[in-house]
């Protein structure tokens, strides 16, 4: 028999897995919640955000809020939206928020999407898709994002993604052994030239898939999913009753440059125009604005000074104040839904622990000392998952240092 999953309303989720120990982590081939459609990284699962929510149907079911600061793919809303509640996800990624949408829009039909005409009135100068494929190909491409453009509403975001998977699918030399640092042509000899007729059977290929997979879907409610910063939330005070939320650990992953391929398309060139990767909470860029002198709770300052005494080069340099401008982007994300949370509601953060070289860096202890200073108490126990295959796994010069296991942790909190 299906698994499902019952409200205590009695509404019923069918395919969702039993709660037991689920664990946030996707599992490797996810396909509930349309996860399949863009993996996105870091992405958690949707059926361990559905149990999570649906504990709180009563503080939910008539006009309660979910939020999700860092909502990525959407995972949180879209899980929101199936279960009959109203959501907010922000993401200052804007590549993130297509999938967002893409996965909680409605398709009852899905239009056809023909094949452009060959056109040459479209500018490809300068155009930051450049930085992999040769002049023709990303003319090719920029056609197809015209018919996008022309149709508009959710089948130009179904075009969109279906360019994302193809542009991955078609660029995978530029991938090293970290999948979330694209590399970028060294000079126009090393851009892909495809044939015309080639990358639009590819581009079709894609379609096909994603619109068989969105074809399936009806929304119940409609969600809001928005460009903005989790440092400066466009929301009311006091409006928050649930927040499912992961925020980007402190493992150097650059989201700019994991989904540089992906802005481009979405005409955003990151090497000229620093400003979005210089924002996301994370960047391995160090902003102008010094972040030194924020005060931290103790967890976070031990870690500091440990990052700061430690012998290998630049620690005191760059990587203290790459660590200072994150704790930074990570306590002004909850001042900020300390603000926008009522007194009632609850958090519930995935955070996962990492390796500094040695230095273990406790994101989850930093999380709950900085969100008791600002009033907020663990409701339960934090839940515990080991990680087995972490960035630093991949990464042979980091391999030298000695390192213990890491987890990813829940916590549950509540003000009070
Ligand atoms: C760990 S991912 C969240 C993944 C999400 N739970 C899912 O299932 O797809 C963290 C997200 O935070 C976003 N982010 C980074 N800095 C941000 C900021 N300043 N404001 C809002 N979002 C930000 C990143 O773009 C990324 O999508």
């Amino acid at each position: 028999m299906q698994e499902a999953l019952v409200l205590p309303s009695g509404v019923v989720l069918p395919g969702v897995r039993k709660a037991g120990a689920l664990s946030p982590k996707r599992p490797a081939v996810e396909t509930a919640g349309l996860a399949d459609v863009f993996p996105y990284y870091a992405g958690f699962s949707f059926d361990w955000a559905c149990h999570q929510l649906a504990q709180h149907e009563a503080e939910l079911v008539d006009s309660g809020t979910v939020l999700d600061p860092w909502n990525g793919s959407g995972t949180t809303t879209l899980a929101a939206q199936s279960l009959g509640f109203n959501a907010i996800g922000l993401d200052l990624n804007p590549v993130a928020n297509v999938i967002a949408k893409l996965r909680a829009q409605e398709y009852s039909q899905v239009e056809d999407i023909g094949r452009p005409k060959k056109r040459t009135d479209v500018c490809v100068e300068d155009d930051p898709l450049a930085a992999w494929f040769a002049e023709p190909t990303v003319r090719r491409i920029r056609q197809w994002v015209k018919v996008g453009e022309a149709t508009g509403g959710p089948t130009r975001d179904l075009l969109t993604v279906a360019l994302f998977r193809a542009i991955r699918a078609t660029t995978k030399q530029f991938e090293g052994s970290n999948p979330t640092w694209v590399k970028r042509a060294k000079d126009a000899a090393g851009t892909l030239s495809i044939a015309s007729d080639e990358l639009d059977a590819i581009i079709e290929r894609h379609i096909t898939f994603v619109s068989a997979r969105v074809g399936s879907q009806s929304s119940t409610r409609p969600i809001s999913v928005v460009t903005a910063d989790s440092r400066n939330m466009p929301i009311a005070s006091d409006s928050v009753d649930i927040i499912v939320t992961s925020p980007p650990y402190l493992t150097r992953i650059d989201y700019a440059v994991a989904y540089s391929r992906e802005l481009a398309l979405l005409g955003i060139n990151i090497s000229s125009d620093r400003s979005l990767r210089a924002d996301l909470m994370g960047t391995t860029l160090i902003r102008r604005q010094a972040t030194d002198s924020f005060p931290f709770g103790e967890t976070a300052s031990n870690l500091l000074s440990l990052i700061q005494k430690h012998d290998s080069k630049a620690s005191s340099g760059y990587y203290l104040k790459q660590a200072q401008q994150y704790l930074h982007d990570l306590t002004s994300g909850l001042d900020e839904i300390t603000r926008v949370c009522r007194n009632s509601a609850t958090v519930h953060l995935v955070v996962q622990d990492s390796f500094y070289k040695d230095v273990h860096v406790p994101l989850a202890d930093i999380c709950i000392d900085e969100a008791a200073m600002r009033g907020w108490s663990l409701k339960s126990e934090p839940k515990r998952f080991p990680v087995r295959r972490t960035l630093t796994s991949l990464n042979k010069s980091a391999q030298i240092y000695k390192k213990g296991d890491v987890a990813e942790s829940v916590l549950t909190f509540s003000r009070g």
